[in-house]
């Protein structure tokens, strides 16, 4: 895909459903009672694969654009269950997919395997079979990749479990295993708290989610359900995926005089780090409208590009700590935004990016380079400096949808030209319209 610089970007736009949000609307929907529609279904790959699984699976889905019918099969209830597949239940690229499904598969009374494409096969299930081997499902993979293998069990055993690393996945995936246990099935995350659309998609759905601040030093959250419970189906909206909609984002902040009104926004305050972050930088940014939307709040980002970034009051900045779990999909676009801040950026505690569907922080650092970029790499992280101007060049997307946009956002802020290898292939992974919209709001 080709890049040629931008003057500025200037529009109104809406950006497709969350992609977090629509996997959990279509599982549990699976798993509910009733039939349920969905509203601004996201238009990722990522998410038709979790379609497709529940499919396989016997579940009817509908679809008609953005707009997804389930029927629930009740499978909590020990009625109708998922129909036991009769191949592997292929998960694309998406980790969501395989780790939330297999929790859901650790409860059925039969065996499954989830396979994927290359990079997902490369990803560490390790983390998400501890947990449901703990509860009595057997889990197997070669040398914990993909393809993973589930034997159910109906019921599991409860667990209460400490996750090593701060990832919304595994928690998803222990507390939908947890639906099919025996008692209640508490997880306790790391001092870092991770993303909550699970919970809030099972209250949604009826499910009572207790959810505790711990006493101890690092003030951790233990969230819990009890097994059995049922689940109703019910229609619900989902709201514009703000990882996606941190492109344009970082675009605008990289570019004086654009203006951008963002509407429909998801603004979970577990997700909306990122517009903290881009404010820290010296970007303007405000949210207006702000509503609850199927139990996620929402609302309309304005953002207008100043005349450069600047470095905070508190001199270098740094994204570290708790931080980083809740705003992980967006730090590669950050580093890149990075590059036009007074100061430079430091981006720390964020080792998960070498697990994501590329190794995000060798990635970044060598297209950062490319481009003429000062960039210090670290195990968990890496620094950039700035202000620099990016000059165009080659790059690589590393077939990662997150790297292609960001690296895309950089293109249009270089001097020169920008061709990022195999872009246009993996962006639909999250978000198929990003090359056309980004386009629409292009002044050169
Ligand atoms: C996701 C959680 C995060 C995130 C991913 C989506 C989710 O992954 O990076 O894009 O929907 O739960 P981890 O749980 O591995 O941190």
């Amino acid at each position: 895909m080709l890049i040629r610089p931008a003057r500025r970007l200037r529009g109104r736009l809406r950006v497709p459903g969350d992609k977090s949000v629509s996997h959990r609307a279509a599982m549990l929907a699976a798993l509910a009672r009733g039939r349920t529609t969905i509203t601004n279904f996201s238009s990722s790959a990522d998410c038709s694969s979790t379609l497709e699984v529940l499919r396989r699976l016997g579940v009817p889905v509908g679809r008609e654009g953005s707009t997804v019918r389930v029927e629930g099969v009740g499978a909590d209830e020990g009625g109708r269950r998922f129909r036991q597949p009769s191949t592997g239940l292929d998960c694309g690229n998406s980790g969501t997919t395989m780790r939330l499904m297999a929790g859901v598969l650790a409860a059925q009374p039969f065996t499954s395997v989830l396979t994927g494409d290359e990079s997902l096969s490369r990803r560490p299930m390790g983390r998400v079979m501890e947990p449901l081997g703990q509860m009595g499902a057997r889990l197997s993979a070669v040398d914990g990749h993909a393809p993973l293998t589930v034997e159910g069990r109906c019921p599991l055993r409860p667990v209460r479990y400490e996750m090593p690393v701060a990832s919304a996945q595994v928690k998803s995936c222990v507390l939908l295993a947890g639906l099919g246990a025996e008692g209640r099935t508490e997880v306790f995350e790391p001092a870092a708290q991770t993303r909550d659309h699970t919970e809030r998609m099972l209250r949604w759905f009826g499910v009572e989610v207790r959810t505790k601040e711990m006493s101890d030093e690092a003030g951790r959250v233990c969230v819990s359900v009890e097994g059995g419970s049922r689940l109703t189906a019910r229609d619900l909206v989902v709201p514009g995926d703000i990882s996606s909609a941190a492109f344009p984002l970082a675009a605008a902040a990289l570019l004086p005089g654009s203006e951008l009104e963002l509407e429909g926004v998801g603004l979970n305050p577990t997700r909306a780090a990122v517009l903290d972050a881009l404010r820290g930088l010296g970007l303007e940014l405000s949210v207006e409208d702000e509503r609850e939307t199927s139990n996620e709040p929402t609302g309309l980002i304005r953002v207008r590009g100043g005349d450069g970034l600047k470095s905070s009051a508190h001199g270098a900045n740094v994204i570290r700590g708790p931080l980083v779990p809740q705003l992980i999909d967006e730090l590669p676009v950050l580093a890149v935004v990075g590059t036009a801040v007074e100061g430079g950026l430091e981006i720390r505690d964020a080792r998960e990016l070498r697990v994501k569907e590329s190794d995000r922080i060798s990635a970044t650092v060598t297209n950062l380079r490319a481009m003429g970029a000062e960039v210090e790499e670290f195990e968990d992280g890496l620094r950039v400096d700035g202000p620099v101007r990016l000059r165009g060049a080659r790059v690589e997307s590393y077939g990662d949808h997150r790297i292609a946009m960001a690296f895309a956002v950089a293109g249009l802020a270089a001097e020169g030209e920008t061709e990022i290898e195999g872009a246009e292939e993996c962006v639909a992974v999250s978000f198929p319209e990003f090359f056309p919209l980004l386009e629409s709001l292009t002044e050169r």
